[in-house]
């Protein structure tokens, strides 16, 4: 008999997601493929941060169900979860006085045993993680005493010590400055490559996920309204019909990818 095939990563059925009763994504049903990189782009308020909160298991659906590797992620522990899927929430609650090291090394504890203790593979992946983000010198720093860019960094390298196969970003890229975003995109594109990860970002920059997504998703009013690769997905017709906005589409003389202009 034939293997049975693989089930996607991160699967929702017939899922409604949304705020208590109210419903902001109605309905979704969508696969996301292991070593992907998926952008979720649309306007604010479309309902991005709850779809990915939902497919986190931060939220609970309202309907329907979010499958992890083929299995209801409603019905899995939370440290089994956080032990599969690391999640960065747009906006985060900065602890007063906790220090980089010490938010880092909360990252480490869905892996930890019964016997609670950092070992050297922690130690191993807290400083691949600082190092990673170029946190490697503000370790020691407290959180509230860093720059918006630098604290969004040490979010991105706790949820990097935390070694899971399946990473989902709101918003990475803000407050970093350019050179941090390129490098940010770069490290996102890395982990797929070189560990096999599977990325679904939240991304404002649309010439940024049409240059680094394998996948775009563009949601408007909580429906799905353009979903596939940057070629398809990135014309002037998704940007009148998701945004409203006027634009041309050119290819990026660097990487060939669509680049779109606003008129
Ligand atoms: N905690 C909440 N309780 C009730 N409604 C909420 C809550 N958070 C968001 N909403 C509503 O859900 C809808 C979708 O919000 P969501 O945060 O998912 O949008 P978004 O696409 O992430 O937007 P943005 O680009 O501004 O981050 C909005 O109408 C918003 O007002
Ligand atoms: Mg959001």
């Amino acid at each position: 008999m034939p293997d049975p095939p693989t089930p996607p990563v991160l699967a929702a059925r017939s899922l409604d997601a949304g705020h208590g009763r109210r419903v902001v994504v109605p309905d979704l049903t969508w696969a996301v493929e292991p070593r992907t990189i998926t952008a979720l782009v649309g306007p604010n308020g479309s309902g991005k941060s709850t779809l990915l909160m939902t497919l986190a298991r931060v939220l609970k659906p309202a309907g329907g169900s979010v499958l992890l590797d083929g299995e209801p992620i409603g019905s899995r522990s939370s440290v089994d979860v956080a032990r599969r899927l690391a999640v960065l929430p747009q906006t985060a609650v900065v602890p007063t006085g906790a220090t980089v090291r010490e938010v880092v090394e909360q990252g480490r504890y869905p892996q930890l045993g019964p016997w609670a203790m950092l070992r050297r593979r922690d130690d191993g992946a807290m400083r691949r993680a600082l190092e990673l983000t170029g946190l490697g010198d503000h370790a020691d720093r407290r959180l509230d005493t860093l720059s918006g860019g630098e604290r969004q960094r040490a979010w991105i390298a706790m949820a990097l010590a935390q070694e899971t196969g399946v990473l989902l970003l709101d918003e990475p890229t803000t407050y970093l400055d350019v050179r941090h975003q390129v490098d940010l995109m770069r490290l996102v594109e890395h982990l797929r490559d070189d560990h096999g990860m599977t990325v679904v970002m939240v991304l404002h920059d649309l010439n940024q996920a049409a240059r680094h997504a394998d996948r775009i998703v563009a949601l408007r009013d909580g429906r799905v309204v353009v979903d596939g690769p940057p070629a398809e997905a990135m014309t002037a017709e998704t940007l009148r019909a998701v945004f409203d906005l006027d634009a041309v589409v050119i290819d990026d003389p660097v990487s060939g990818r669509p680049l779109f202009v606003a008129r």
